[in-house]
């Protein structure tokens, strides 16, 4: 990394140079110089709130000549999330690699997740949330890559969403979105984790999609996708997958919903992971005032780019 990463409150750092936030307990240094990485690896590197889920439902469907019976196991164990245990927190007993993978164990995997996704057979696919520049040094000229953005004012409404699924105290979106904006949140800054993989759009392993792409033509991403992987789908198959990827289907579907593991944190509190799916739900929440700070913000930002996002 270029320079040390410096301490944000409680035990999140900042990690240069985008400063991206991370748990203090990650380590940043072993994932970008020391950890294996394979040609046969598949990365699915998104920021959250993106469409990951979806992504990973669809790709892992793809790579599984869309055996929906197969499909009946939580999308963690099929695409483990690489860094979760460092966002959920030590997990207090040793990594018992033989448990079971079932439900049960869940949270077990879920909290010694930086070993199970490493050590899953090859192929592997991942999901991550740290940007490239966090990410092994070779990663593109070696594996697979499939990137997800969205618009921002989108990502933060939904990530909001989600912080209110785990944070027991009740705040407004108002404050939210400031601190957002200081760049202190997980896993943030969303921007330039986008643009920096934009950049690389070209690149013969990487596939950069977007939320709203998806939400406008899911049939086309789905046929980039293929090609992408070096898949063929039947016209069966594909009417099959898009059922089953629905917005619908995905927020019924308990193997996907994450119903499971937000209920381990608070099961008195209504969960929904999958929750509008939209786009432009921004509008609902952003007032007068916050467009007026946050639309000069972005803009700045993709000055100098040619990159846009869609905001409706
Ligand atoms: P909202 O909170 O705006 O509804 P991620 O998986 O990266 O965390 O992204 C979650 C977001 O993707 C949520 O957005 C969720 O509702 C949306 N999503 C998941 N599956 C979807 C689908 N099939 N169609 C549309 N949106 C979907």
């Amino acid at each position: 990394m270029n320079g040390e990463p410096t301490k944000l409150y409680g035990d999140l750092i900042r990690v240069s140079p985008m400063r991206y936030v991370v748990p203090s307990r990650l380590d940043v240094n072993y994932i970008k110089y020391k950890m294996p990485i394979y040609e046969d690896d598949l990365w699915i590197v998104t920021p959250p709130k993106c469409g990951t889920t979806w992504t990973q439902e669809i790709v892992w469907l793809l790579l599984n000549n869309v055996d929906l019976e197969a499909a009946k196991i939580n999308q963690f164990y099929r695409i483990p999330f690489l860094e979760l245990d460092s966002i959920r927190g030590p997990s207090s007993e040793p990594y018992q690699k033989d448990l079971e993978m079932n439900e049960e164990n869940l949270h077990h995997f879920e909290s010694n997740s930086f070993e199970f996704a490493q050590s899953r057979p090859r192929p592997r696919v991942i999901k991550t949330h740290l940007p490239l520049t966090m990410l092994p040094n070779k990663l593109l000229d070696t594996c697979k890559v499939i990137f997800v953005a969205r618009n921002v004012k989108d990502m933060a409404v939904s990530y909001y969403y989600h912080h209110k699924l785990i944070i027991p105290v009740d705040f407004p979106f108002k404050e939210f979105a400031t601190v957002f904006k200081n760049g202190a949140i997980l896993q943030t800054p969303m921007i330039p984790m986008v643009l920096e993989a934009w950049e690389k759009r070209h690149h013969p392993n990487m596939c950069f999609n977007t939320f709203e792409e998806m939400k406008a033509d899911i049939d086309g991403v789905v046929g980039k996708l293929c090609k992408f992987l070096g898949l063929k789908l039947s016209d069966e198959n594909k009417a099959k997958l898009l059922k089953a990827v629905s917005f619908d289907s995905l927020k019924k579907n308990k193997f996907v919903n994450k119903q499971k593991e937000f209920d381990q944190q608070d099961p008195a509190k209504e969960k929904v992971f999958i929750r509008k799916g939209m786009i432009g739900d921004w509008k609902n929440h952003f007032d007068e005032e916050m467009n007026a700070e946050w639309d000069p913000w972005i803009q700045n930002q993709l000055t100098n780019t040619d990159y846009s996002m869609i905001f409706e």
